[in-house]
């Protein structure tokens, strides 16, 4: 295994980086207030970022796993709302159709996509269905040349904002996972509803609602894989989407620790600099010590996906093991900063709000030990 990048890796990680720092870091007060990031957004379609790993043939940019990896860590040390967005967007809002579709499921769907031009979401949770993901009751019931689909979708990040989502609705209840089929629905579907913004703790900017379906009807042409298929389509592209979510852990803790270190160096207490003191020393190196480790089993995982090697124990590892790298370090971080830190005058109270819910989505760390305790 190579430790370190390749040139186009590395190209990738500077024009990230440039891009964060003209084009993401000034908007981060905004999305803080509430505001969707949507030109940003088709800024990254035209640099190629909204459809890194997707084949060129389909409008990507057809890079490697480990760069689109690298671009959700980058960019969630500054936004991990933004990060979110793009990992939801590429690994489980287009990779399903690239992975799953049909040719001209493709060729309709995946150069809207990976360009930016159209904005894609994952809709398998339910409010009765969360870990257990297969108990989902949403039905679609076969009629002529459409599936009438009726049910509710709960936590859909990019909700609202989507204009592609991947629905998961059972076409057979009997039969619990293999029951499940997968759809694509567009947004202007008649009978896809709209609802609650979820008031999260953090990741604002990021939209999270709920979704009805009142009797909408999909064309059969939009049925992913065949009938039945949508349960281990929905698996193995949260495989691969844990990965995104444990970089854009790391990228969090990174975030947090980035200020906390600067902060550590500047703040004098008992005549010298905070971090000189061995107590804030060695928080800094436990820090420190963890983040690389999350790194580690992030870049192992992309490195195995990259090569299509399986990767399910080590994304589940990674996001496990980065996730609470995240909740540990930004808890330390307002540590360092003391009373500062509880204030929202410094950044590190956002990183840990943003943290927490890096444990719960994509399958909770729970989830993840169930996983990596079946791969053992
Ligand atoms: N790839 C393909 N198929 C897979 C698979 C994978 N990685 N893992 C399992 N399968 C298959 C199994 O082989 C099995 O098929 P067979 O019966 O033919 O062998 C089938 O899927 C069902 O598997 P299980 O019996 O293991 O299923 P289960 O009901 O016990 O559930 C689970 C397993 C791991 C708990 C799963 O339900 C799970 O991952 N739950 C968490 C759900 C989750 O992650 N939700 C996230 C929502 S999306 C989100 O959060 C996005 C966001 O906003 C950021």
């Amino acid at each position: 295994m190579n430790f370190l990048f390749n040139e186009e890796q590395e190209m990738m990680r500077k024009m990230v980086r440039d891009f964060t720092v003209a084009e993401i870091a000034p908007i981060v007060e905004r999305m803080e207030s509430g505001e969707f990031p949507r030109q940003v957004l088709q800024k990254m379609g035209e640099l190629g970022l909204m459809g890194i790993p997707i084949p060129e043939q389909y409008g990507g940019a057809e890079m490697d796993f480990i760069s689109y990896i690298i671009a959700i860590h980058e960019i969630s040390k500054v936004s991990p709302a933004l990060g979110v967005i793009l990992s939801v967007h590429t690994s489980v809002g287009t990779n399903p159709i690239v992975y799953f579709g049909s040719e001209e499921q493709k060729q309709k769907y995946v150069p809207m996509l990976a360009t930016g031009k159209y904005l894609g979401a994952f809709c398998l949770s339910e409010s009765s269905a969360g870990s257990d993901a297969a108990n989902l009751k949403s039905k679609a019931i076969r009629d002529g040349d459409f599936y009438r689909l009726n049910g509710s979708k709960a936590f859909i990040t990019n909700g609202g904002e989507a204009d592609v989502y991947i629905v998961f609705a059972s076409t057979n209840l009997k039969e619990r996972s293999k029951g499940i089929s997968a759809f694509i629905v567009e947004k202007d579907t008649p009978g896809l509803v709209i609802g609650k913004d979820e008031h999260k703790m953090g990741l604002m900017g990021s939209r999270t609602v709920q979704l009805t379906f009142e009797d909408m009807k999909v064309p059969v042409a939009n049925l992913l894989g065949k009938e039945g298929d949508g349960f281990k389509i929905a698996l193995a592209n949260l495989e691969v989407g844990r990965i995104g979510i444990a970089a854009q852990a790391l990228g969090i803790a990174e975030g947090a620790f980035g200020h906390a270190y600067e902060y550590a160096k500047e703040r004098v207490q008992f005549g010298k600099s905070i971090a000189v003191h061995q107590g804030v020393g060695f928080k800094l190196a436990e820090m420190g010590t963890a983040i690389e480790a999350a790194k580690l089993l992030v870049y192992q995982a992309a490195y195995l996906r990259s090569h299509r090697l399986s990767c399910g124990k080590e994304a589940s590892m990674a996001k496990l093991f980065a996730s609470k790298t995240a909740v540990d370090v930004t808890t330390e971080a307002i540590q360092v900063f003391g009373g500062y830190g509880y204030t929202k005058d410094y950044p590190v109270e956002r990183y840990f709000r943003d943290a927490k819910v890096t444990e719960i989505y994509e399958g909770t760390s729970e989830i993840q030990k169930i996983v990596i305790h079946k791969h053992l």
